[in-house]
């Protein structure tokens, strides 16, 4: 049984006194919330901090990136190994701003899922569509060669463990969320496909959550949809009541 997955994706946003408040605040929010997987993403200066205001919580610390190798001549990275030792168990992988802001490619996402695994971190892979790419009817067809190339390599015990993020690039930072059933259809095609090519049991447990514009008010029509597992939040995570909302109201068995 898969319990919804929610994580906050701050980019480039707080300070580490702010992060370490936010997180003091919602160690104590969440403390009797369960059915539900909490987890924050700050900058890299604030890992550490914000990993020790978690500590002995339900909230869980994700980074927003990392490099493939473990260490190096390689100026303004950090590596997995580095991540993992601040503290934080989860990293996110190809974010779509990743990819157009900084030329992330899908060769470089499954390197970068390689070794996040290997420093015993779990992966949000982020994938999804353009507008243009929705348009031209290529959803499916981009997907596919995200999925195949991002998670090329990885056993179906990986994938198991791993939390897949469908983002649609359109709806990201535009307030313009998928309705819930284009999250449905495309989740479910999401799911068909991890199950095709990694087998049913790594397609039953592995996480597809949903993100791009999700707001209080939007998350409970969203994960009522059969294989959304819950939810990457962007600008509703910065702040911690809103936050804590989406979290309650993401709740249920699915
Ligand atoms: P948004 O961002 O919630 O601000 O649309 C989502 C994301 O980029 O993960």
């Amino acid at each position: 049984m898969r319990i919804p997955f929610v994580a906050g994706n701050w980019k480039m946003h707080k300070t580490v006194a702010e992060a370490v408040k936010y997180v003091k605040e919602l160690r104590g929010l969440v403390k009797d919330v369960d059915g539900v997987e909490v987890v924050v993403s700050p900058p890299f200066t604030a890992l550490h901090a914000a990993a020790e205001a978690a500590r002995n919580s339900n909230v869980g610390i994700a980074a927003q990136d990392l490099h493939w190798e473990r260490e190096g001549a390689f100026t303004g990275e950090v590596s997995g190994a580095m991540i993992r030792e601040a503290g934080a168990e989860y990293v996110v992988v190809g974010h779509s701003e990743r990819r157009t802001l900084f030329g992330e490619t899908d060769a470089t996402v499954n390197r970068k899922v390689a070794a996040a695994c290997a420093a015993g971190l779990t992966p949000l892979v982020c994938i999804g569509e353009t507008l243009d790419q929705r348009e031209r009817q290529e959803t499916f067809d981009v997907l596919d060669r995200q999925i195949r190339q991002g998670l090329d390599g990885l056993t179906g015990e990986r994938i198991a463990q791993l939390v897949v993020a469908y983002e649609p690039v359109w709806a990201i930072g535009t307030g313009r969320n998928a309705t819930p059933a284009q999250a449905a259809e495309t989740h479910g095609h999401i799911r068909k496909r991890l199950r095709q090519w990694f087998g049913p049991d790594a397609a039953e447990l592995c996480h597809v959550i949903y993100g791009g514009s999700v707001k209080p008010d939007n998350i409970a029509d969203l994960v009522s949809q059969p294989d959304v597992d819950g939810a990457l939040v962007g600008g509703a995570s910065l702040d911690v009541r809103g936050f804590l909302e989406i979290v309650t109201r993401s709740r249920r068995a699915v």
